[in-house]
């Protein structure tokens, strides 16, 4: 893996409600569908699956309105276009109907189109009454108590010239991301303003791309240790998508991320009797194609009988 993957920036206007995503490839046992807070619960079993979801953000403003970076105060950091946020409020919908188990925990990148994709998720993950006439979270009235969503450093886009072009980063290198003012763009009375970041800060500019991608792994497997009993979706960037898959699936290449693409990996946790817990490896279950990810080899590979 040596080269770019792909992030699409086609300019194509979709309306991802009628958009047929296939389903997600799933074979859970009962035991990893949990309803509840607590996957330690079942204790006819003392096996279960810890879900972790990653996806991208929705269409950026700056790909649909080239001049915006021209008069914008923070050229480094573009909101959603309007189909961004219809987008990513229809993904939210197709996670909630067909993962076939709870996101119990979000965490998000600091930018602003990874929260604004956020926001649109958590409402339809939390929506109270589903109306298929909504296209956004705008108005929709949410359970918070659902979930807890919490704002990661770590899971910010590659800080490099590759992501982010050298004339575009602030010059005095403050990037200025003010996490109150971020929490308070996400749905009221989800945000856990306890959570302790895995990375307390933003990288530095000028990682590097093998630098970045070493990250997203160590942050998607701390987070996944830091809530051994939550399945977790992570909105974060293309990169980072691509990353849980060539990560966790031997042999893949990612070659391209779609707007709102998102993987699913699992492994096998057991929890001991007092506080501890033993997890097996990731595993990505997410198949080429099918929910905006595309990477070699296409298919897994069978053995003929
Ligand atoms: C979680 O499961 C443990 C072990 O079964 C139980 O003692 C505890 O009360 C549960 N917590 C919640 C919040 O349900
Ligand atoms: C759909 O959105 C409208 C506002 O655009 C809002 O008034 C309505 O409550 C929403 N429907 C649901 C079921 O939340
Ligand atoms: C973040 O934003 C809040 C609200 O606008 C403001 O009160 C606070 O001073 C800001 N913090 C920093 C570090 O700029
Ligand atoms: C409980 O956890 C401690 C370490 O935190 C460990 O030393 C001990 O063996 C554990 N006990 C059981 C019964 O798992």
């Amino acid at each position: 893996m040596s080269h770019l993957l792909t992030i699409s920036l086609s300019s194509a206007i979709l309306v991802p409600c009628v958009l047929s995503l296939r389903q997600l490839p799933l074979s859970l046992t009962k035991a990893s569908i949990s309803s509840s807070r607590n996957l330690s619960m079942d204790s006819s079993d003392s096996q279960h699956f810890q879900n972790v979801v990653v996806m991208r953000h929705g269409d950026r403003l700056d790909n649909t309105e080239p001049l915006w970076v021209s008069t914008a105060a923070r050229p480094w950091d573009p909101p959603l276009a309007d189909p961004g946020k219809v987008r990513a409020f229809c993904t939210g919908r197709k996670l909630r109907s067909q993962l076939g188990f709870p996101i119990h925990r979000v965490l998000v990148s600091p930018f602003l189109r990874c929260v604004q994709t956020a926001s649109e998720v958590i409402s339809a993950l939390c929506a109270i009454d589903d109306d298929p006439v909504n296209m956004t979270g705008d108005g929709v009235a949410i359970d918070p108590s659902k979930l807890k969503v919490s704002i990661e450093f770590g899971l910010c886009e590659m800080m490099s010239r590759e992501a982010i072009r050298l004339e575009l980063a602030p010059k005095d290198g403050n990037w200025g991301f003010n996490v109150s003012e971020l929490e308070a763009m996400l749905p009221a009375g989800t945000v856990d303003t306890t959570v302790e970041r895995v990375y307390q800060e933003l990288p530095q500019y000028e990682e590097g791309v093998p630098g970045s991608r070493i990250r997203y792994e160590k942050v998607i497997q701390a987070l996944a240790d830091k809530f051994p009993s939550e399945n977790l979706l992570l909105v974060t960037h293309g990169e980072g998508v691509g990353v849980s898959i060539s990560a966790f699936m031997k042999d893949a290449t990612v070659y391209e991320v779609d707007y709102c693409a998102f993987s699913h990996s699992r492994r096998p946790i057991f929890f001991g009797n007092n506080e501890s817990f033993t997890a097996g490896n990731f595993q990505a279950l997410t198949k080429h194609g099918q929910t905006g990810i595309s990477y070699y080899p296409l298919s897994p590979i069978t053995n003929p009988v």
